[in-house]
């Protein structure tokens, strides 16, 4: 008789194989009746669960290497190519059409991915982590209000950009961590925008410790998110000696924000300090409850303060390398004679635009996303041997999209994609072409772009007017982080990072 031990795995195995044959000749079926022509597909040596390809995916996170992986397999099976994810299917595309159909054109047929169904259970269901119903009451909440709010940027960057400037001051021309500058100076600019008032963890006092404390979770928190974005579910096993932690670390960020709402909610004179009405109190006077505010700012805290971080500090790393750049933006900023920029000045400084536009190609925060078909649908591209014909997506598939490695696609950016050029930008133009989308496309684009946009460009005019030099004793090449947005490792290594001379005392 045979042994139950080898009876039962061989009765599983044998019960996937037939499973996945059963599904793949369905797939065929449907494929045929919408009209679409076969996909290439990637060469698992795991086709039942695609183990292989996780694992690969998995320890490319590890190393610091995972949207450089994703490049490469782009490089080697094309612009779209399917895989199996943990026994789901899953499209990997970088063609434009194909990131405009499922962002745009068929927007109804996708949702958010899995994993966002997890985070919202913790960061709250706000704008980020929704869906259907819930997102389309959330977006109309928040789109008058963010309209109202980006007018008064400027004014309401000044006073962090101040304190950035006296920390770096503090320094006397020392190596610092810009990462960590880029952080607080962040913390302290959305905090305004959300609450009506500054943390002000740049400074120093109790305030700015609990909000440095905060800043302490969150960099916790970024290696689990981001092993979870990478890899989905197989990231428990690695996540699950350490939830208790993790639950710990959540469960102090919602603590933050609540004490901050508690602040604001206790004194509502603090509204008029502020140089533009808060988040808060605009949702408060639309009559929005205590609970769904607090969902919706941590939901735009989380959309906006990592990814506005991260800009910065790769930005002020590219600058803090490359003086001929440097060069450039101090010639085309001093007829300002050292005055703040006006959001009129800041509009016509064309070099400063297109240094933008290419931090924001090469060192693009968000390096890629991802949606779930909800239903049987289709995409453009990557069908037939020349992947211009229709593909079929089932219901339950997930479509990646890279941006990383669309952004260093050299059909776009010719022999050079890899080299940090601005100038490049004078003949591309970002709003017509259709493969540059660094804030995202369709319905769910990015609702802060302007303030971003705003608050990063005058950022750097003002870094550059208070300091003569800003230069890196530390010229290793980027090095990807394990974290969520698109960070670099070194920026954080104490000893190197950026430093920034003083003006001479003219007296
Ligand atoms: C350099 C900075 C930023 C970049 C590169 C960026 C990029 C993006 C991208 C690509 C998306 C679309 C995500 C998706 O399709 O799933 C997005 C969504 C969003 N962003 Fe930003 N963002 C930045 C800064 C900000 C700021 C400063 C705010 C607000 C103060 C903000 C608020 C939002 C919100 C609320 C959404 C969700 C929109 C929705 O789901 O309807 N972002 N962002």
């Amino acid at each position: 008789m045979v042994p139950l031990t080898v009876y039962l795995p061989g009765g599983i195995l044998l019960f996937w194989i037939s499973r996945e044959i059963s599904h793949r000749w369905s797939l065929r079926r449907k494929a045929k009746a919408f009209g679409c022509e076969s996909i290439t597909n990637y060469p698992h040596l795991d086709p039942i669960g695609g183990l292989d390809l996780s694992v690969q995916i998995w320890r490319e996170f590890h190393r610091g290497e995972l949207s450089e992986g994703m490049r490469r397999r782009h490089e080697k099976f094309g612009p779209t190519f399917s895989t199996n994810s943990l026994g789901q299917d899953c499209i990997y595309t970088i063609d434009p059409e194909n990131i405009r159909a499922v962002t745009t054109d068929n927007f109804d047929c996708y949702g958010k991915s899995a994993w966002v169904e997890e985070a919202a259970k913790h960061v709250g269901n706000g704008i980020l982590m929704s869906d259907g119903e819930n997102w389309k009451r959330s977006r109309a909440v928040l789109k008058p209000l963010f309209a109202r709010t980006a007018l008064d940027e400027p004014t309401l960057v000044e006073p962090h950009l101040q304190d950035l400037v006296q920390v770096i001051r503090g320094n006397n021309g020392q190596p610092f961590d810009f990462q960590v500058l880029a952080a607080r100076f962040t913390l302290d600019i959305v905090t305004d925008f959300l609450f009506g008032k500054s943390t002000q963890s740049l400074l120093g006092g109790k305030a700015a410790e609990d909000a440095r404390h905060f800043l302490g979770l969150v960099k916790d928190f970024e290696p689990p998110s981001g092993t979870f974005i990478a890899v989905g579910a197989l990231a428990w096993l690695e996540l699950l000696p350490s939830y208790r932690r993790l639950l710990h670390v959540v469960d102090g960020m919602k603590a933050f924000f609540r004490s901050q709402l508690d602040m604001i909610i206790s004194d509502p004179g603090l509204h008029s300090q502020s140089a533009a009405p808060s988040c808060f109190r605009m949702m408060e006077s639309d009559g929005v409850g205590v609970g769904q505010i607090q969902a919706e700012l941590q939901n735009i805290f989380f959309a906006s303060f990592d990814t506005t971080t991260a800009l910065l500090a790769n930005i002020i790393g590219i600058l803090s390398q490359r003086q001929d750049i440097q060069q450039q933006l101090r010639a085309e900023i001093s007829y300002l004679n050292g005055n703040p920029p006006t959001k009129q000045d800041l509009g016509g400084l064309s070099f400063l635009r297109f240094v933008l536009l290419e931090a924001l190609r090469l060192y693009s925060p968000v390096v890629s996303h991802s949606r779930q078909a909800t239903r049987d649908t289709t995409l453009p591209r990557g069908g037939g041997s020349d992947g211009l014909g229709q593909i079929f997506v089932a219901a339950g598939a997930t479509i990646v999209w890279s941006t990383y490695a669309l952004n260093r696609s050299q059909r776009y950016y010719g022999q050079t994609w890899a080299e940090f050029k601005p100038e490049r930008w004078k003949t591309l133009q970002p709003t017509s072409n259709r493969f540059f989308m660094p804030f995202g496309s369709g319905p769910r684009s990015c609702m802060g772009q302007q303030m971003a946009q705003t608050e990063i460009s005058y950022m750097i005019v003002r870094i550059l007017q208070e300091f003569p030099v800003i230069a890196s004793q530390d010229l290793r090449p980027f090095k990807e982080a394990k974290a969520v947005s698109f960070y670099n490792t070194y920026d954080t290594d104490a000893n190197t990072g950026v430093y920034a001379e003083q003006a001479e005392d003219p007296n």
